[in-house]
C-alpha cells in the first residue's frame, strides 16, 4: 500500500521505517528540512537500537522523506498522524494535530478517490472523532464516512525497543468510524496476522493506549507507597516484599516442572525505586486525569500516582539527611540522567528534580551518565551542575553516591568502591545493588 506519515519522531519514523521493511510503500512527512535531509541520506536522527540499518535499506526505495506535506498524501492511499501531543501543564496540547488534520484536508480537496486518515500520535479519547474529524471536514469539504476514512491506531513503542516492539506487535489495535475504515488500516498489518487485533472505535482505541500507560505508572507508585511504609516501619525491605508479591500465580504465568518460573512482564513495574520519567507514563496519566477532572470526575486515583511520583525524587534527599542532616557543601555524585538504560532521553528523567533538590540545598553535584550527558547539559543550562567524563571520575571524593538510572554499568560500583579509601554513603534509587555489597548502603524501601 502507499502510506504517507506526518511527523519523523520516534513513532513516525519507527512506524515508517518498518512498513517500509514490511513491503509498503511510504512516505514520512516533517516540516524540519535537516530531519527530511537527514533521513533521505540514510541516517536516522533518533537513536533507537536497529533503526539505521532498517533505514539504510529501504531508503531510496520504499521509503522517502518530504516536507510536501500535499503531495505526499495525494499519492498515498493512507495517512498517519504521528505528530507530538505535548502537555502544556493543564491539558494535552493538540496543537500539531490541529494545523497537521487541517493541512491533510486541504490536500484532500484535489483528491478523487478514497482517503484513510489515521491518527496514531496518543490523544485523549474523543479527539479523532471530535477535533480531527470536523477539521478534516471543514478544510477538505468531504465527509468523512463518504470520501473520507477515519481511523485511530496507537502505539505500544517502549523507547530503546522500538523497533523490536513494531516488528514483534503484542496487539495490534485498530479504530475506525466504519468497516471500510478498519478493513483498509487492518490491510496494513496484514502481515501481523498472528497477532491478537482489536477492532473497534476510535474513542475506544483512544482509551486503549492510556489505559496501558496508566496502568503501568500506577504499578509503579503503587510500589513506591509501599516502599515508602516498609521504610517507615522498618525491618522490611520493598525487595523482599515484592519478591514475594511476584511468586503470586497472577503474576507468575506458567510453572513448568522442567525449568524456571515464568514471570508476566508486568511484574517489571513493580520495582520501587526514585520514579517514573520519560516523553510517555508523566504526560500520559496528567492528561487522562485533567480530562477526567473536566468531566467533574475527581480521578483520585490516577493523582495520587502522579502526587506519589512527585514525591519519590524528595525521599531520595531524606536518605541522605538521615545520615547527614546538613547537605550544604556535601560533594553528591548523581549516576544517571536518561529516564531510564538504554537511551539518551532525558525528558521527565527523576535526575531533574533530585538535581535541583539537591541544588537549592547547596551540595556540590557531580553527575554522569554513560550516554545523556549532551542532552542533559541542555535541560539543565541554569543549574551548577560538574560532568564526569565516567564512572570513577563521578564517585572518586564523593561524600554521597546516588543511584538514578538502571544502567548495567552502575551494577559495578561495589567492586570500584572496594578499591577506594573513602566510603561514600550509597543512595540505591533503582534498588539494583545487593545491600550487603556496600559498606554504606540506603536505598528507596529498605
Ligand atoms: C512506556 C510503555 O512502557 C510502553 O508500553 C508505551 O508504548 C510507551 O510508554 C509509549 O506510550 O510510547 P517508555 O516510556 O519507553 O514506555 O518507558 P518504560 O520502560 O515504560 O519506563 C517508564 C519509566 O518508568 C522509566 O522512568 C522507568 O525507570 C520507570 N520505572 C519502570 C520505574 O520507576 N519502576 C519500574 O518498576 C519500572
Amino acid at each position: 500500500m502507499n502510506i504517507s506519515i506526518i511527523g519523523t519522531g520516534y513513532v513516525g519514523l519507527v512506524s515508517g521505517v518498518c512498513l517500509a521493511a514490511k513491503g509498503h510503500n511510504v512516505s514520512c512527512v516533517d516540516n524540519v528540512a535537516s530531519k527530511v535531509a537527514a533521513i533521505n541520506n540514510g541516517k536516522a536522527p533518533i537513536h533507537e537500537e536497529g533503526l539505521g540499518a532498517m533505514l539504510a535499506e529501504t531508503v531510496g526505495d520504499r521509503l522517502h522523506a518530504t516536507e510536501d506535506l500535499a503531495s505526499a498524501v495525494l499519492s498515498s492511499d493512507l495517512t498517519f498522524i504521528a505528530v507530538g501531543t505535548p502537555f502544556d501543564g493543564t491539558r494535552i496540547d493538540l496543537s500539531y494535530i490541529e494545523a497537521v488534520s487541517r493541512q491533510i484536508g486541504q490536500a484532500l480537496r484535489d483528491k478523487s478517490s478514497y482517503h484513510v486518515v489515521v491518527v496514531k500520535s496518543t490523544v485523549i479519547p474523543g479527539t479523532t472523532d471530535g477535533l480531527v474529524r470536523s477539521i478534516l471536514e471543514q478544510a477538505s469539504g468531504k465527509s468523512v464516512g463518504q470520501e473520507i476514512g477515519l481511523g485511530m491506531n496507537p502505539e505500544f513503542l517502549t523507547e530503546g525497543q522500538a523497533v523490536k516492539d513494531f516488528m514483534n506487535p503484542d496487539r495490534i489495535v485498530i479504530g475506525g468510524v466504519d468497516g471500510r475504515t478498519q478493513d483498509k488500516l487492518a490491510d496494513v498489518y496484514a502481515m501481523f496476522d498472528q497477532t491478537e487485533t482489536i477492532l473497534t472505535n476510535n474513542k475506544t482505541a483512544e482509551m486503549i493506549k492510556y489505559s496501558s500507560n496508566a496502568l503501568l505508572a500506577t504499578m509503579i507508585s503503587f510500589s513506591n507507597e509501599v516502599a515508602s511504609l516498609c521504610s517507615a516501619l522498618g525491618g522490611i525491605d520493598v525487595v523482599d516484599v515484592m519478591k514475594g508479591v511476584h511468586a503470586s500465580a497472577y503474576l507468575t504465568t506458567r510453572r513448568d516442572e522442567a525449568g524456571p518460573p515464568v514471570v508476566a512482564a508486568i511484574s517489571s513495574f513493580l520495582g520501587a525505586g526514585c520514579g517514573f520519567g520519560g516523553s510517555c507514563l508523566p504526560k500520559d496519566v496528567k492528561a487522562l486525569a485533567a480530562q477526567g477532572v473536566e468531566l467533574g470526575l475527581p480521578m483520585s486515583m490516577l493523582n495520587s500516582v502522579i502526587e506519589v511520583n512527585l514525591g519519590q525524587p524528595g525521599r531520595m534527599i531524606d536518605l541522605i539527611k538521615d545520615h547527614y542532616p546538613d547537605i550544604r557543601g556535601l560533594r553528591v555524585a548523581v549516576l544517571g540522567l536518561a529516564f531510564k538504560p538504554d537511551t539518551d532521553d532525558v525528558r521527565e528523567s527523576p535526575a531533574f528534580p533530585v538535581i535541583r533538590l539537591l541544588a537549592n540545598q547547596g551540595a556540590t553535584i557531580v553527575a554522569y551518565d554513560p550516554f545523556a550527558i549532551a542532552n542533559a547539559k541542555r535541560a539543565l543550562d541554569s543549574i551548577d551542575v560538574q560532568f564526569a567524563a565516567d564512572l570513577e571520575e563521578a564517585v572518586r571524593s564523593a561524600d554521597v553516591v546516588m543511584l538514578i538510572t538502571a544502567w548495567e554499568e552502575f551494577k559495578s560500583l561495589p567492586r570500584l568502591l572496594d578499591s577506594m579509601t573513602k566510603q561514600p554513603l550509597v543512595v540505591d534509587g533503582r534498588r539494583i545493588l545487593n545491600k550487603g555489597d556496600v559498606k554504606r548502603y540506603v536505598g528507596i524501601g529498605l
